[in-house]
């Protein structure tokens, strides 16, 4: 698949909207943005990446792109959702641009809470992996910021 390639992102932009608080109950907050392009290149699936502030500073995430089809079925709307590693603190309003470099897997239906949280305990180890090799000074540039909830190739 082109997006597993080494050395293609994928580079989403917009402000992180209120999701709805149950990322909290599972222990993996996460910041939505919302998808401008409901279809796009860019499939569903979970990631790792990083997640840029509106203060230049870059934190490592586990990003999923997707519907939630544990609690929405197949009649969700598209979200990117990062879940920032090692962070804690409030990014409502705030505008963060994410890079998505390794896909990780596909989105799942899970039969219960439990085991989606076992499987993002899995994806935050992935993600760390990945971002140890792959530090976000070494993120390629922007030539031009995306408008709001655009998906941007890189490579
Ligand atoms: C790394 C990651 C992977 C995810 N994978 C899935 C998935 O496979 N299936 C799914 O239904 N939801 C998945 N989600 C989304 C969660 O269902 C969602 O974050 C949770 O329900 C909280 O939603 P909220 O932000 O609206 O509170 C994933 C989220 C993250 C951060």
């Amino acid at each position: 698949m082109a997006d597993e390639r080494d050395g293609t992102f994928f580079v989403v932009r917009g402000p992180v909207e209120p999701g709805d608080k149950r990322g909290r109950e599972l222990g993996f907050p996460t910041a939505n943005i919302a998808l401008r392009d409901q279809r796009g290149e860019l499939g569903d699936g979970v990631w790792a990446g990083w997640a840029e502030r509106a203060d230049g500073a870059r934190v490592a995430a586990a990003v999923s792109v997707g519907r939630r089809p544990t609690y929405y079925g197949a009649d969700g709307y598209r979200l990117v959702e990062a879940f920032l590693l090692d962070f804690e603190g409030d990014l409502y309003g705030e505008r963060l641009t994410v890079w998505l470099g390794k896909h990780l897997r596909e989105q799942q239906g899970f039969g219960s809470a439990q085991e989606l949280i076992d499987a993002l305990g899995r994806d935050v180890a992935a993600a760390r992996e990945w971002v140890a090799g792959h530090p976000a000074d070494a993120l390629p540039t922007l030539a031009a910021l995306p408008p709001d909830g655009e998906v941007q190739r890189l490579g």
